[in-house]
């Protein structure tokens, strides 16, 4: 590379966020909560301090309530204790010049009776079983469908979200990200192959997008918008997320409520999370040109390196890039990229392992 300095890693006003740099970190789910509480515990706030050279930390998924688990130990944002256990991670991220925010999620029918309280079924927009098997903390299980939320339950899932965003706000949390992609709660109310609804949560796409923008709004009401992002993949086929039947509509209407609203950014899975970048189905452009009118950064993801990374900002289809699977193996990633220097690949047998190893232990260039 013969430029000095691209765009990549200059410093972003991503909102009322001000990032030193371009490179951030996506949202990762690791499973090292403690078991208990499900709170992040040191381990977590060494580990996002060790990353706290990216222009901005989306935190891994947190569930904002007790029925939004679907994975053995994954950290909540809704109790005292995990109020307390986030404090940790955001106080040791911002001791090293970092931002971080919270990626606020609900798995919906994306879970288990296992990971629900009294073994009930999981909730969803609709009678949804998304098929296949799920491994919970009693092993591999047949997955089953979920209990469509009633009207009020949805009411009282969007309070959730609001609870959720304060409970971030006071843990010292910079924002909120929604987490609205990979066929979680959120996207199975979007999509009209899963959405079955008759009240003002399904049918046309005013109603099935209402819940997600409910639930910015909510964040918004705690953060101001700002502060506030979301995540969105309308081209991925994550945990059997099928397409709607016209995603330029549904997502195109998303992406105008959204730029109306003036949030942060909008975080986008360009293609399938973590697979082919095939982007078929919906306009990244279109939506890039509309958030930036509005102010809105966009923020692309996926299988990103670093010459797609420079050239997404420097030609302006992006504002900044964020790296998954970079990020756990290479802590000092936007150093790495900035000198061109080699990065160490990731072991995906400890992505979801207990403790300290694949989490903690990777080098820096200099350690
Ligand atoms: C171990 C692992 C955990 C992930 N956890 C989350 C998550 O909690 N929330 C989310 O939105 N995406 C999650 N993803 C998707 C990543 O954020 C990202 O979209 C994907 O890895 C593609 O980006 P990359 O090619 O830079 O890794 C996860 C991916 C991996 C590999």
């Amino acid at each position: 590379m013969t430029q000095s300095s691209p765009a990549l890693f200059s410093p972003l006003q991503l909102g009322s966020i001000p990032t030193k740099n371009r490179v951030f970190m996506a949202p990762l789910t690791r499973c090292r909560a403690d078991a208990q509480t499900l709170a992040a515990t040191e381990l977590h706030a060494t580990y996002y301090a060790q990353r706290a050279s990216a222009g901005l930390i989306v935190s891994e998924a947190t569930q904002i309530h007790a029925t939004g688990q679907g994975y053995p130990n994954t950290p909540g944002i809704f109790s005292a204790a995990q109020e307390a256990g986030w404090k940790l991670t955001t106080d040791a991220v911002h001791a090293k010049g970092g931002n971080i925010v919270a990626q606020l999620w609900h798995v919906g029918a994306i879970s288990h009776p296992d990971f629900q309280p009294n073994g009930a079924l999981p909730v969803s927009s609709s009678d949804y079983n998304p098929g296949g098997t799920i491994y919970t903390q009693h092993g591999k299980k047949e997955r089953v469908a979920a209990r469509p939320l009633s009207t009020q339950e949805v009411h009282e899932m969007i309070a959730a979200y609001k609870h959720a965003a304060e409970v971030a706000k006071r843990a010292g949390f910079d924002g909120v990200e929604i987490h609205s992609a990979n066929g979680y709660l959120l996207e199975q109310f979007i999509r009209d192959s899963i959405n079955k609804r008759s009240d003002e949560f399904g049918g046309s796409i005013e109603n099935r997008i209402r819940f997600t923008l409910a639930a910015v709004d909510a964040a918004i009401s705690v953060f101001g918008a700002g502060r506030v992002g979301i995540r969105l993949s309308p081209v991925s086929a994550a945990n059997a997320a099928m397409r709607d039947s016209d995603t330029q509509a549904s997502y195109g209407a998303l992406v105008e409520a959204l730029a109306q609203r003036r949030i942060a950014f909008v975080h986008f899975i360009e293609g399938n999370t973590g697979g082919a970048r095939d982007l078929t189905g919906f306009d990244f452009a279109w939506a890039k040109k509309v958030l930036t009118a509005a102010g809105v950064a966009y923020i692309a993801n996926n299988k990103y390196d670093r010459a797609m990374a420079i050239e997404a900002v420097e030609s302006g289809a992006a504002d900044a890039v964020a790296f998954g699977v970079p990020f756990i193996s290479n802590p000092d990633l936007p150093e790495r990229l900035k000198l061109d220097a080699p990065l160490t690949p990731a072991n995906p047998k400890t992505f979801y392992s207990p403790g300290p190893e694949g989490y903690t232990d990777y080098a820096t260039m200099h350690s």
